[in-house]
């Protein structure tokens, strides 16, 4: 088969390569993809965000069997009802469904009809109630814009000072643009054992039928050291989550993760493709944070390096709806995914520093920010690559992905130190 996979970025390239594996795929294609993606894949330049644009390559490329839609943004725009239209099988899905990532709003709304466990909110759309709903609960409190915001439309406001200025920008000076017409104001969670409180990335494929829970991971979402500075689209994860055991995930799937493929079928919004859960671990049991319509990145790359059944197979499973016939396998042991950034990165940075690769044993360069230019390897975004190592336990594999690290470079290249300390039991 050949498959096309829309993205850009480091999840794009994990995907490639755990289909790189599968015997039945021939030829892989990223749209558009980056340097690393190029090695593996034939890069097409066309928008991905440009519904038009993707129904006429689709049409004028009938060799191309099967369209993978990782994003958040083309999912939310509907590129698969528009590739499944022109009769295209895709993994990823439609756009009634991915609106639970794309409002906040209709997301919070799904879980309090379905008694889904989540932080207790309220929902406005005038500044002036907005306002005095916050005065009245005081802080700490979380802003939420409504719409998709790069991952960071979310203020954890500790003072209520800070909730009044996050008020101010995300629905008066609109820092975050139409997505703050609409604002979640939710109660913060709190961890059963850390704080701010312990959280993990769980993602399960599901075709709307049977709903498989991938092994876990964890996000380091923070620009520094120790969870602080600016979110950013996530500086390194590692898997498997700590504390996950097998009650938390008896928990979760009977709690959170059947009744949310039930709550989207019995809204007429079935979803098919990968689900990803961001939850919190409080003193009163899971609840969810967020839901992703799509794989997590960088959570992609720690976690299809462990899949020991063809991805291939689970995509088309999924798109076929008999998903319940495949088992899905899963290596022992942990893997680390450390994230390589642009000086400046999440605000202001350079592009084009050429990028020298030394020695990195074993480990695998996922490619997020780069291109070639003249010839060279070059920096061409914010996250620029991940070292991704295995190993027998997290300790083992983050060791290596810094060994690597050191023998990667740039000007201004940076990245954290701690990924894969948190959260370590006892
Ligand atoms: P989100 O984009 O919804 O995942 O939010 C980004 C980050 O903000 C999360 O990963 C959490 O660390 C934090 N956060 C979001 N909602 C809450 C909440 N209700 N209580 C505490 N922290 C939260
Ligand atoms: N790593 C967080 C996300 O993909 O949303």
């Amino acid at each position: 088969m050949n498959v096309l996979v829309i993205g850009n970025g480091g999840r794009e390239h994990a995907i490639l390569l755990a289909l790189r594996k599968s015997p039945r795929v021939e030829k892989l294609y990223c749209m558009k993809g980056n340097a690393g993606t190029a090695v593996i894949a034939e890069n097409v330049d066309v928008d991905f965000m440009d519904r038009e644009a993707v129904k006429n390559f689709a049409l004028s490329h009938p060799e191309i069997d099967f369209y993978v839609v990782a994003p958040d943004d083309p999912l939310a725009i509907g590129l698969v009802d528009e590739l499944e239209g022109i009769g295209k099988r895709c993994f990823g899905p439609r756009k009634n469904a991915a609106v639970i990532e794309s409002s906040k709003a209709y997301a919070k709304s799904l879980m309090k009809k379905y008694s889904i466990p989540t932080a207790d909110y309220e929902i406005f759309d005038d500044y002036d109630s907005a306002l005095a709903y916050v005065r009245k609960k005081g802080a700490p409190i979380v802003l939420k814009a409504d719409g998709l915001a790069l991952g960071k439309g979310v203020l954890v406001c500790k003072t209520l000072k800070e909730a009044e200025d996050g008020l101010k920008e995300i629905m008066l000076d609109k820092s975050f643009g139409a997505a703050g017409n609409v604002v979640v104001i939710e109660e913060c969670l709190r961890g059963l054992r850390y704080d701010p409180g312990e959280e993990v990335s769980a993602l399960a494929f599901t075709d709307g039928k049977t709903i498989v829970p991938m092994i876990t991971s964890c996000d380091h979402k923070r620009a520094y050291d120790g969870d602080v500075g600016l979110n950013t689209g996530g500086m390194g994860t590692f898997s498997p989550c700590p504390f996950w055991t097998a009650e938390l995930q008896k928990e979760v799937l009977e709690k959170i993760m059947i009744p949310t493929v039930k709550a989207l079928n019995a809204e007429g919004r079935t979803f098919k493709g990968c689900l990803y859960f961001g939850l919190m671990r409080t003193d009163k049991g899971m609840k969810v944070v967020e839901y992703n319509s799509r794989f997590g990145d960088p959570e992609t790359q720690v976690i299809l390096p462990m899949l020991k059944t063809d991805l291939m197979d689970i995509f088309e499973a999924v798109a076929d709806e008999r998903l319940a016939d495949i088992n899905i396998e899963w290596e022992e042991g942990a893997c680390v995914c450390v994230v390589l950034a642009s000086g400046g990165y999440p605000l202001s940075y350079k592009k084009g520093y050429e990028i020298t690769v030394g020695d990195i044993g074993d480990c695998t360069l996922v490619h997020a920010g780069t291109a070639i230019k003249d010839g060279k390897l070059v920096t061409n975004g914010g996250r620029v690559m991940g070292v991704v190592a295995k190993g027998e336990t997290v300790e083992a594999a983050r060791l290596k992905a810094y060994r690597a690290a050191e023998n990667i470079h740039w000007e201004n290249m940076r990245y954290r130190k701690d990924i894969g300390i948190k959260y370590r039991e006892g």
